[in-house]
C-alpha cells in the first residue's frame, strides 16, 4: 500500500463491472494505490471480497442507480461486460447503452475523467467475435460517445483495448500497444489491463488515448510500472 503523501491521486473512483475478472483487478489496483473506490453493482453480496469500498446497488440501465454512483466521484472506469445475447446482460444494454448511460451521468456529475475497457479489433465489424450480438459494433458507438463527452470542456478519456484477456496479475510481462485497431491477435493479463486505466487517473501522456494493447512475448518479465508505455502513443 502506497502512504499518503506520496498519494498519485487525490479524488474518488466509480468502478463499474467490479465484480468482474477485470474489475476486481481495478478494485485492487486502486487500493494499492490508496485511492478510495466506489462500486456499482447488481448485487452488493458479491462485493464482500473487494475489501474496503463504498457500494452502491443499482443497474446500468436505470439512471438514477448511476447518478447515486457517480455522486461525489472525480473518475470513472468501467470494466462492464456483457455475458448474454438477449435480455438485461446483452451487448445492446451494458457494452453499448450502459457505457453510454455511464459517459451521460459521469460527465452531469463533474466527473474528469473516464477510462473504459474496450476490445482489440473492435472497428472490424467483420470479426468473427461480432457474432456474439454485434458485441465490437456496440463497444464502437460507446467508444465514440465517450470520446465525444470526455474529449472536451475540462474532461479526458482513456481507452484500452486489450486483446485476449487471462486471468493473471499486473507488472509480469512487457507489452506491446499500438493504435488504429491494427493487431488480430494477442493475450493480455487482466491485472495489466486495470493497471494501466489506474495509470491513466495521472499520467499526462494517458489522456485522451484509445489503443490496442497484449503482451509482447509468453515469457514472464518484471514491470517496475506501466506508465512508460504512455510515452509511446501519438495524440
Ligand atoms: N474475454 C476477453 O478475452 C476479452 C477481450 C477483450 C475485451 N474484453 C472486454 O473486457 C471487459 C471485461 O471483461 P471481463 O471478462 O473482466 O468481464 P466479466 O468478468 O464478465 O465482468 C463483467 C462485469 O459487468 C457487470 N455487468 C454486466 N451486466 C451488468 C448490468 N446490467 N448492470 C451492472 N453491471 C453489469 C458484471 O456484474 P455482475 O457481477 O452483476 O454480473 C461484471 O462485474 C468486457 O467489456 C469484455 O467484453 C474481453
Amino acid at each position: 500500500m502506497i502512504m499518503t503523501d506520496e498519494k498519485k491521486y487525490k479524488g474518488k473512483v466509480l468502478v463499474a463491472g467490479a465484480t468482474g475478472r477485470t474489475g476486481r483487478w481495478v478494485v485492487s489496483r486502486l487500493q494499492h494505490y490508496d485511492v478510495p473506490v466506489k462500486v456499482l453493482t447488481r448485487s452488493a453480496e458479491k462485493t464482500k471480497s473487494l475489501g474496503d469500498v463504498e457500494v452502491v446497488e443499482g443497474k446500468i440501465q436505470n439512471e438514477e442507480d448511476i447518478a447515486r454512483a457517480v455522486d461525489g466521484c472525480t473518475a470513472v472506469i468501467s470494466a462492464l461486460g456483457s455475458s448474454e445475447v438477449f435480455g438485461d446482460a446483452s451487448p445492446g444494454e451494458v457494452d453499448r447503452d450502459g457505457v453510454i448511460r455511464l459517459v451521460d451521468e459521469a460527465a452531469k456529475a463533474g466527473v474528469r475523467h473516464f477510462g473504459l475497457v474496450s476490445s482489440m479489433a473492435v472497428t472490424k465489424w467483420y470479426h468473427p467475435l461480432n457474432l456474439f450480438a454485434g458485441i465490437l459494433s456496440k463497444k464502437l458507438e460507446a467508444e465514440e460517445h465517450l470520446r465525444d463527452v470526455f474529449g472536451k470542456e475540462g474532461r479526458s478519456y482513456t481507452i484500452v483495448r486489450p486483446g485476449g484477456l487471462r486471468d493473471g496479475g499486473p507488472l509480469l510481462h512487457d507489452l506491446h500497444v499500438d493504435q488504429g485497431d491494427r493487431l488480430w491477435s494477442g493475450w493480455i493479463n487482466r491485472g495489466d489491463v486495470a493497471e494501466l486505466l489506474v495509470v491513466s487517473l495521472w499520467a499526462e501522456k494517458a489522456k485522451n488515448m484509445t489503443f490496442e494493447v497484449i503482451n509482447e512475448r509468453e515469457k514472464e518479465h518484471r514491470q517496475e510500472d506501466l506508465e512508460h508505455y504512455y510515452d509511446k502513443l501519438a495524440s
